[in-house]
């Protein structure tokens, strides 16, 4: 009995690990690719690039079982691993013990974030179909105030920092960092890789301001 609930909480948890990389952690680069398209104007983002977008046969199939509900998944199971989460933030004051409970906290800002994101473009958008037509001004509108761009920053960098934190802690529960200096090694790319999508998102998000 107890081996069975064992086995259950060890695959959920990997289903968990691999559904935050592939496909949520796929999308969401993907999706700060797309918005570093708003550098080359109004134009050129809705028609070439959402218009592209929105062209795709079946996209809400798409969007709903390859994009929702493994997010939908990662979110709920990444919650009840919050619930059982034991250690203290003192205790234990290294940056990789700082850096376990910031990918937790990270997890319910970007959930907060997502809500907020999600209903103001693709749930908006049912009722007002322009926002989807014109998405390039509906979110030039969102961002052009302080708080709202501060906001968005916020919600990309907690992304990117749980994205890239999250693929370290991954390589070392999948056995594919094994050692110290392989982690160390690991570690710098991982950060890296955050620098390179911080600017990736920021440089989009700067591309949709007047
Ligand atoms: C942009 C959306 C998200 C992406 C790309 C993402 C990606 C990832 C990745 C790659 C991992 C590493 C998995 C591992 O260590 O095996 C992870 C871990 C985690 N995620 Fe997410 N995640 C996202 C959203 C969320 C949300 C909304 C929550 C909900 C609170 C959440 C909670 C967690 C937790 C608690 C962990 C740590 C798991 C552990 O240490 O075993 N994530 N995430």
């Amino acid at each position: 009995m107890q081996t069975s609930i064992h086995n259950r909480h060890f695959l959920l948890r990997r289903l968990h690990s691999l559904f935050g990389l592939l496909p949520v952690g796929g999308f969401l680069i993907f999706h700060l690719w797309e918005n570093s398209q708003s550098r080359f104007g109004k134009t050129h983002y809705n028609e070439q690039v959402v218009g592209w977008l929105q062209s795709i046969n079946y996209l809400t199939l798409v969007e709903i079982f390859f994009i929702a509900l493994p997010l939908l998944f990662h979110a709920v199971y990444g919650l009840v691993i919050l619930y059982g989460s034991q250690g203290n933030w003192n205790r234990y004051p290294w940056l990789h013990n700082r850096f376990y409970w910031l990918q937790r906290l990270s997890g319910i800002g970007i959930l907060l974030f997502l809500l907020l994101h999600v209903g103001w473009t693709r749930i908006l958008g049912i009722w007002q179909p322009d926002i989807r037509i014109d998405l390039f001004s509906h979110m030039q509108e969102l961002l052009i105030n302080p708080y709202l761009f501060l906001l968005y920053l916020s919600g990309l960098l907690l992304a990117v920092f749980h994205l890239c934190n999250g693929l370290w802690t991954m390589a070392i529960s999948w056995g594919l960092t094994t050692s110290v200096e392989a982690q160390r090694i690991w570690f710098y790319f991982c950060m890296l890789l955050a620098l390179l999508l911080g600017a990736m998102g920021l440089h989009g998000m700067l591309g949709f301001l007047p």
